[in-house]
């Protein structure tokens, strides 16, 4: 029986290591972490992801070939296969601040593999990782192995949060990357068997070990590339009176374009994105390659002045001030289906109205108070790192209000703010809404997903990112407001924290 081991379980980690372990029943599967309560939720009924589909693929397995454990050791020195998938944020200090990736936890785990294996092993890595890590890692390995034999492989992992069991059970592709020598030949085939048990041959792409790794921050890169350039064309749009979705639309029924990846949104979120550009960025820097960096670079900063722009909207459209009033905020995931908040866009739209001390009440279907307050009080330094299942710290922003309920969000608010696509908010019963709220009312749709014309008819006013503007919004243009620096967020690029 082959036996696998997973350093880290996280957001990739779990999901990916319970569908092998459906998909391969002749395969051991152990997930192991440092993180005592992460483990325990794993081995319980309320896992610590929310995920479609996930409940039900760990059912089928735990206790069979599925394992959670937090005898790190002990499943590593057993296993055929490690697979290390453990967080890599952005650094915060020191060489290369703001940009590098932090391999902090990538190192531990790889001397830690290093001193208690007694076995040849294959170390594959699934978490995003700059360039040449594989290189590095290997030198670690190679040089504490005690005789080992250790092959490296990159393995990036491409799902995406909210689809990640679909996105598993079809991947578009599995790339694998390894050493074009004999025995990396050798590993990668041994890797390639146990994705063969569902994933069809031409699906299975094998490169060197550097386009594998490049090939994921590419990827990241060009996905939020994409929403940039849309995020761009919305603000266009919104100046000269054409639709975002009718652009988008034309535009992506070029084949060559293609549909997907075009909504404009308040932007992109995700623990993805923001780091792997940034990670892109820093690796062109240092190969001396300062206009492909800069290129890069644009793409976070649309992001960023995306957010700001819609706080600059709600703002200037409630007549230059949102000082004591109500806000509801609909939605904090930094898409819909999970209850993950790493770089949503919400933090800094919510940061940029407390600014401007406005009142918020929070909704969010999948995610807790202690995680929203958290969030708005922790900087970036702590968030980044994996703290998040530390008990929260006393402090909290009274200005803000986390309810269960969408009509308690909205009750008496002046606005409503709509963060995240949770198709629950499309059926919302806005009527209601409307007689509960206070007047004039508004809605700032900040992922299209409402029908701007229905609420008109019953009163609202609107704004739609991208779209045609109501006559109120044009009269209050949110360029005018120049001088309102506390309302907008931080758009600086670290160092943070
Ligand atoms: C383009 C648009 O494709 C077409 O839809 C529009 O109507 C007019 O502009 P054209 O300029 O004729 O058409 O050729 P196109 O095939 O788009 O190529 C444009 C340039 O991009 C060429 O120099 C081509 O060599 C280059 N190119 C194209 C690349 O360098 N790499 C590619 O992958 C594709
Ligand atoms: C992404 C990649 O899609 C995935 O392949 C990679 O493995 C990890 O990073 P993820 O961050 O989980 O996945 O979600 P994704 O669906 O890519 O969305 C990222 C952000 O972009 C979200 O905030 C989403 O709302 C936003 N988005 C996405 C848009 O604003 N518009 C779009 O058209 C698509
Ligand atoms: P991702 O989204 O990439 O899966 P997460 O932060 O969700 O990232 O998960 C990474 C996990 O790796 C965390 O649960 C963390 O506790 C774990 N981890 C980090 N370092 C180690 C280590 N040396 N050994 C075991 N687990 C680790």
């Amino acid at each position: 029986m082959v036996k696998i081991c997973c350093i880290g379980a996280g957001y990739v980690g779990g999901p990916t290591m319970a569908v092998i372990a459906l998909k391969c029943p002749s395969v051991e599967v152990a997930v192991v972490d440092i993180s005592i309560p992460r483990i325990n939720a794993w081995n319980s009924d309320q896992l610590p992801i929310y995920e479609p589909g996930l409940d039900d693929v760990v059912k089928q397995c735990r206790g069979k070939n599925l394992f959670f454990s937090t005898d790190v050791e002990k499943h590593v020195s057993e296993a055929d296969i490690v697979f290390v998938s453990v967080n890599t944020p952005t650094k915060t200090r020191g060489l290369g601040a703001g940009k590098a990736a932090d391999l902090t936890y990538w190192e531990s785990a790889a001397r830690m593999i290093a001193d208690v294996s007694k076995s040849d092993k294959i170390v594959v890595e699934k978490s995003t990782v700059p360039v040449k890590t594989a290189e590095a890692i290997e030198k670690i390995l190679t040089h504490n192995s005690k005789g080992i034999n250790f092959q490296i492989l990159s393995n990036p992992e491409f799902l995406a949060e909210g689809t990640a069991i679909q996105d598993l059970f079809k991947p578009d592709r599995v790339l694998i990357g390894g050493r074009e020598t004999p025995e990396g030949l050798k590993a990668v085939k041994a890797l390639k068997d146990v994705y063969a048990h569902w994933v069809p041959d031409e699906r299975i792409l094998t490169t060197n070990l550097w386009s594998a790794e490049l090939s994921k921050l590419a990827a990241n890169a060009f996905l939020a590339q994409r929403i940039s350039s849309v995020n761009a064309m919305s603000a266009l749009c919104e100046a000269t009176g054409a639709d975002v979705t009718q652009v988008s639309f034309a535009v992506g029924t070029d084949s060559r374009i293609g549909p997907k990846f075009l909504n404009a949104s308040v932007g992109f979120g995700g623990s993805c994105f923001q780091k792997d550009i940034l990670n892109l960025v820093y690796i062109c820097e240092c190969n001396g390659l300062p206009e492909v960096a800069e290129y890069w670079k644009q793409v976070i900063k649309i992001n960023d002045y995306q957010k700001t722009r819609f706080v600059n909207r709600v703002v200037a459209s409630m007549f230059n001030t949102v000082a004591n009033k109500k806000v509801a905020i609909l939605g904090f995931a930094f898409k819909k289906d999970t209850g993950d908040t790493r770089e949503t866009p919400a933090i800094d739209v919510c940061k940029g109205l407390l600014g401007d001390k406005a009142r918020l009440s929070i909704y969010d279907p999948q995610v807790t108070e202690d995680q929203i307050q958290r969030d708005l009080t922790m900087n970036k330094f702590d968030w980044d790192h994996p703290l998040h299942l530390q008990p929260m710290s006393p402090t909290t922003v009274k200005q803000v209000n986390v309810v269960w309920d969408a009509y308690e969000a909205t009750k008496d608010a002046h606005a409503v703010c709509i963060l995240t696509e949770w198709d629950e908010f499309k059926t919302l019963d806005f009527q209601k809404i409307y007689d509960n709220m206070q007047k004039p009312a508004f809605v700032f749709d900040g992922r299209n997903i409402i029908n701007a014309d229905k609420l008109r008819e019953i009163g609202f006013i609107v704004y739609s990112i991208g779209k045609p503007l109501d006559a109120w919004l044009k009269d209050m243009p949110a360029g005018q407001k120049s001088n309102s620096t506390g309302g907008t967020p931080n758009t600086s690029r670290r160092p943070r924290g």
